[in-house]
């Protein structure tokens, strides 16, 4: 379609094309292009707050070396369609839609008051929030569009790792979003209107709420902390480092399919914290069990939180003064892997079959090799770590997450 035809597309058209309120998925390739230029002018002004806006498009996708952010969603969804025009007319209204999003814009408003809203409502007048979306697909993605030649070896499932006990409810899916705001309202409302646009070629499978304490909580933007009290994120590689992030986080060209070079793996686990045996440790025990004090966050032995981990000093005794298998020494290692942990608190209210909290740690972290990084980390924690104790993994999956999206692009674009 010429740039003049798609001109002609009747804004009742674009309307319906900005992908809500049953017209689904009408559209052709270019329609998108006509739904933008024939909405633009209903949406809101952007809201107040420039410093609120993060960039949706970028050489990387936001939400990864983005610092995180006070809320989260992780949504994974099932494709209802084995066309890869469906996706790709759905993967640019997703694009479009989180572009704006993130601007604090509303998705607009119809004009036939008796017709629904095209945007859900609940962010009007709210500023963006920091409002990131991240999107990455699943193993099962390429399976269901037919397209396994370009799908990376390594995007499968994770190996049985000792202690899972995995529910399907929590695993896998075809495609992943995470949505992240300091607003818990900005996120959700950010992530149903993607739902909503979705309808009739992806369905939700699982979908988790993520929280650390609020920036507002702690103006000093301190290490937050888990619900095991400790500061969690304190070891992470100094997401500032290009050459560490080209290293460690992000797919480089020649590490597999071209249309992966510039994103990264994204590994989400549901762990389900024993928040009250925990609660019955001693200090020195939950101490031994991370290898860092509470308190500070420093490692055992040490004033500072950032104080360099030595898992080979001893006290006078010649006692390692870090277990061995405490989950920081574990994790570490010899310090030459690194993964970029990104994960949330969860609470998911009462488990009514134990009468005890469902809370945890909805774990996510990005790498550039699952098999280099992820694993091998994981096998070593699932053996060892003090940790496991107080801890149970209850879901899993594995998503590849593009490259940045370029303005007038769409994710996925070179997957597609
Ligand atoms: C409920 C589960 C978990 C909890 C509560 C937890 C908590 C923590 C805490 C408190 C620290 C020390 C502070 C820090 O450096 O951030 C830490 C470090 C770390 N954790 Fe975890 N963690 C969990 C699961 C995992 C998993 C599944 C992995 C990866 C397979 C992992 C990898 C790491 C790494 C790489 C470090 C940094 C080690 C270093 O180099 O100092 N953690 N974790």
């Amino acid at each position: 379609m010429s740039k003049l035809e798609t001109n002609k597309v009747s804004r009742r058209d674009a309307l319906k094309l900005i992908g809500v309120g049953g017209a689904g998925l009408l559209i052709g390739a270019t329609g998108i292009e006509a739904a933008s230029e024939k909405v633009s002018n209903f949406f809101s002004p952007s809201r107040a707050d420039a410093s609120e806006i993060l960039p949706f498009y970028g050489k990387h996708q936001q939400g990864i070396l983005t610092p995180a952010q006070d809320f989260m969603y992780l949504a994974s969804f099932n494709l209802e369609t084995s066309l890869k025009a469906d996706v790709k007319n759905l993967f640019k209204k997703w694009t479009e839609a989180a572009a704006l999003l993130s601007e604090g814009k509303s998705l607009g408003d119809s004009d036939f008051p008796s017709s629904p809203p095209i945007d859900t409502g609940e962010a009007i007048g709210l500023q963006a929030m920091k409002l990131t979306f991240t999107f990455g697909v699943g193993p099962t993605f390429f399976d269901k569009l037919s397209i396994q030649s370009i799908k990376p070896s390594q995007l499968k499932d994770l190996p049985h790792f000792s202690g899972d006990n995995l529910s399907d409810e929590w695993n896998g899916g075809d495609i992943v979003i995470q949505v992240c705001a300091n607003d818990q309202q900005v996120s959700f409302h950010g992530l149903r209107n993607l739902i909503r646009i979705g309808r009739g070629t992806v369905s939700l499978k699982w979908m988790q709420h993520g929280f650390q304490r609020s920036s507002s909580a702690d103006p000093s933007g301190s290490t937050p902390r888990n619900l095991m009290g400790f500061k969690d994120g304190t070891g992470n590689p100094d997401t500032k480092d290009e050459k560490e992030m080209n290293k460690h986080i992000w797919v480089q060209n020649g590490d597999g399919p071209a249309w992966l070079s510039g994103g990264s793996y994204l590994v989400a686990r549901r762990i389900r914290i024993r928040v009250e045996e925990w609660d019955r440790s001693s200090l020195l025990d939950q101490e031994q069990t991370f290898g860092r004090h509470r308190a500070t966050g420093a490692p055992i032995g040490e004033m500072d939180e950032f104080a360099k981990v030595d898992i080979k000093k001893t006290d006078d005794n010649g006692k390692l003064l870090i277990p061995a298998d405490s989950h920081v020494a574990l994790a570490r290692g010899k310090g030459k892997i690194k993964i970029l942990r990104r994960s949330y608190s969860y609470t998911d209210g009462l488990d009514i079959r134990t009468g005890k909290l469902d809370a945890g740690l909805l774990f996510v972290s990005f790498q550039r090799d699952i098999e280099k990084q992820f694993i091998p980390m994981q096998d070593k924690l699932a053996k060892m770590d003090l940790l496991n104790e107080y801890i149970e993994h209850n879901g899993s999956a594995v998503f590849a997450c593009f490259p940045g999206v370029k303005n007038g692009s769409y994710i996925g674009e070179g997957l597609l």
